[in-house]
């Protein structure tokens, strides 16, 4: 090969790697470019090595030639490679490790849910377990059982609403639960005395909704049943509890109501916790607050499920946890509790 030859390949080689070399503009990709033109296997290698066929002056005269198109292409791979390095990392996204952090929006128990634990917790300290049962009731269970027959009055306290099935052992009814109570009545089925129980669960009324009335809400219901309970234990639980809930100070009130399932029937009054008994918006300014039904459990229901009424006795309450919570954080309106207004629930 002529040495004109030779500088004319050298030259048109810098010109050709130079202008591939531009376009690159990926990490990989400039090295197999190094494999190509200044790899052992590569052009220019191949071009050096013709040298030896040369006389010595043409030899170092191009061999000088080419060893600067060498460093030449060597400088501008290494020049090539850190551009690529500087705008990858200017690429990646820049933060500001001292930008206080971003808060994570926390999950918190429904305020329902909380009451419910509250007061379930309470009679748990004393002892009763826990249990739940099916929303969806037998009319024998939810009115029959607890000594409401089908058309004793006692069945307008409870707007039913009914659901459209009948199965075919000739069973009665469906609803959906209108109270807990039909709990008291599994229970009793499945389990001997001694019993100590509490219910906490949802219901459901025919109703038309307003600032004190839901259609749908939960209760707590409890029941002891034994040999030798009597009114008194049943008023020094309740009064404990209404300690655990609303303050060791409080006072309560039993009076006289009616419930078939219950004889006698009392409803359950703490002094007012807020005007401590002297008259407030609270209490109505009676100075005392409702907060349950009770009463000793009907010797007809007892038997209704089997037990001997001669030798057990008990008790049995129901509350509604969502009024308690109104009390205890003076909530206003019922519905609150189910609209899903974050501004109410994240009170909680
Ligand atoms: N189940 C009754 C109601 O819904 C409350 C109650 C329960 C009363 C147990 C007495 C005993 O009003």
């Amino acid at each position: 090969m002529s040495v004109d030859n030779i500088l004319n390949r050298l030259s048109e080689l810098k010109v050709r790697a130079l202008q591939s070399l531009n376009g690159i503009d990926d990490i990989e990709a400039l090295d197999s470019w190094r494999v190509d033109y200044l790899g052992r296997r590569g052009e220019l290698t191949q071009i050096l090595r013709g040298l030896s066929d040369l006389d010595n002056d043409d030899r170092r005269h191009v061999g000088s030639l080419a060893n600067n198109i060498k460093s030449e292409l060597e400088q501008s791979l290494s020049d090539h490679q850190q551009s690529l390095k500087d705008r990858e990392l200017a690429g990646r996204t820049q933060f500001d490790v001292t930008l206080p952090g971003r808060s994570i929006d926390m999950g918190r128990l429904h305020p329902t849910t909380q009451i419910v634990r509250e007061i379930c917790d309470a009679f748990v300290s004393m002892g009763f377990q826990i249990a739940e049962g099916p929303e969806v009731e037998w009319d024998r269970y939810n009115f029959e059982m607890l000594n409401i027959p089908k058309d004793h009055p006692a069945r307008d306290m409870w707007d039913t609403l009914w659901v459209d099935y009948k199965d075919n052992n000739g069973d009665t009814p469906m609803l959906l639960r209108t109270h807990t109570s039909p709990m008291q009545i599994r229970i009793m089925e499945d389990s001997e005395p001694p019993i100590r129980v509490i219910v906490p669960g949802k219901c459901y009324r025919y109703e038309a909704t307003d600032a004190t009335h839901e259609w749908h809400f939960y209760q707590v219901e409890g029941l002891a049943v034994g040999e030798g309970i009597t009114f008194a234990d049943m008023k020094g639980t309740l009064f404990e509890f209404a300690r655990i809930m609303f303050g060791s100070d409080r006072k309560v009130r039993f009076r006289v109501d009616y419930f078939p399932f219950v004889e006698p029937g009392a409803e359950m009054a703490i002094d007012c916790f807020v005007c401590k008994g002297s008259g407030c918006r609270v209490c109505k300014n009676s100075g005392w607050i409702e907060i349950m039904g009770a009463g000793m459990v009907n010797p007809k229901v007892l038997e209704g499920v089997g037990y001997d009424s001669s030798k057990y006795t008990g008790f049995a309450f129901g509350m509604g946890p969502e009024r308690i919570a109104m009390l205890k954080y003076g909530i206003d309106d019922i519905r609150l509790f189910y609209s899903n207004d974050m501004r109410f629930l994240r009170q909680f």
